[in-house]
């Protein structure tokens, strides 16, 4: 297949820091496969961060490093994939501008992440303007690509909907210029962490891809298993055990169900049974480490491949604005 006949795929993630094994079940993993097969652009949305994070922006420099460092340290390659900073290619913003003057009011207000984060983290001042305009840039990122297809995780699915029908309003006024984008939703496992709670780095439980395999041996030793298996004589239910969550996303079906029949018959321990995940995960990342370690050293590598990504990105988006900007009227020449 040529480059031309090739769908474009866009998807994007906010640097928060490094990423854990959520990230690499729930995404990191289709994003490999497509890459196969498509024409994929993926971003990290360092204005998407800010516009949740802006109190707090220390770190993005170095969070923006260690999503690039995960990114290709896992097998996304700049030479197949368009690898970016949001914030590099102006061009976002815009389309994220053009878009907005366009979009009633009411259509970003019922968006229920809107309201539901102003919520659940009311120390963030998150009734901005921006932050009301998230579902806006994050159609802009998708259409200046002229992207088909957007994996995504459930929890996105309304953004990508309301993405959906901005490209029809402005396909409608102005002319068919952009595809209207598909959701790939992507089947998120949910991964405990090691207290049992959901994996997510704000509860401080996440096993990170760049924890040496001591970490991961440990973390994982220490976790809770089904409270009903005191002694290795009690039989156990997997689907109880946050430990077996890892097992669901990492371990071959084959090896996994022989485990879970062990634990229900209690021939297995738990010690047992966890050392086959810790195992598989760091066979998993062995190749991971060593590419990580490698840029580490050399950080200016990252920071190229970044640069060359984002030139990539611009020579898109910068033919796709002047579609729009002719198509609108903004045209100098006609
Ligand atoms: N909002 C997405 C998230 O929080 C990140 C994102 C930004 C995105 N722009 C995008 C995802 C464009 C898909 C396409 O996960
Ligand atoms: Fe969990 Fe495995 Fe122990 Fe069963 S044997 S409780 S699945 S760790």
């Amino acid at each position: 297949m040529n480059q031309k006949s090739k769908k474009v795929v866009l998807s994007g993630m906010r640097p928060t820091g490094p990423l854990h094994l959520g990230h690499l079940a729930g995404a990191l993993r289709n994003w490999l496969d497509l890459q196969k097969k498509y024409h994929c652009f993926y971003s990290i949305v360092n204005w998407h961060a800010f516009s949740s994070d802006y109190q707090q922006f220390s770190h993005i420099r170095e969070y923006t490093f260690e999503v690039a460092a995960d990114w290709l340290s896992i097998g996304l390659d700049p030479e197949k994939s368009v690898l970016f900073l949001q914030s590099q290619v102006k061009e976002h913003a815009e389309l994220h501008l053009l878009l907005s003057m366009i979009i009633p009011l009411p259509w970003l207000q019922r968006v229920p992440t809107f309201k539901e984060m102003q919520r659940e983290l009311p120390d963030k001042e998150l009734n901005t303007y921006g932050f009301l305009g998230y579902p806006v840039l994050q159609t802009a990122d998708i259409l200046i690509y002229k992207a088909q297809v957007v994996p995504v995780g459930e929890d996105q699915s309304y953004h990508l909907e309301l993405a959906r029908e901005i490209t029809r309003r402005f396909n409608r006024l102005f002319g068919e210029v952009f595809p209207e984008p598909q959701t790939l939703l992507t089947e998120v496992p949910k991964l405990a962490g090691t207290d049992g709670r959901k994996m997510s780095k704000s509860y401080g439980n996440a096993i990170y891809l760049k924890d040496p395999p001591d970490v991961i041996r440990k973390k994982i030793s220490t976790m809770k298993t089904d409270i009903r298996r005191k002694r290795k004589s009690d039989p156990g239910v997997p689907e109880e055990c946050p430990v077996f969550t890892l097992h669901k996303a990492f371990v071959p079906r084959e090896k996994r169900d022989s485990l879970a029949r062990s634990c229900r018959t209690a021939q297995i321990g738990c010690l047992e049974c966890k050392k086959v995940v810790i195992d598989t995960l760091i066979h998993i990342l062995t190749p991971f480490w060593k590419t990580r370690r490698q840029l580490e050293q050399d950080q200016s590598q990252v920071w190229k491949i970044l640069d060359k990504g984002n030139q990539k990105a611009r020579t898109t988006a910068r033919k796709t604005m002047e579609e729009v900007r002719s198509a609108i009227g903004f045209a100098m020449k006609s």
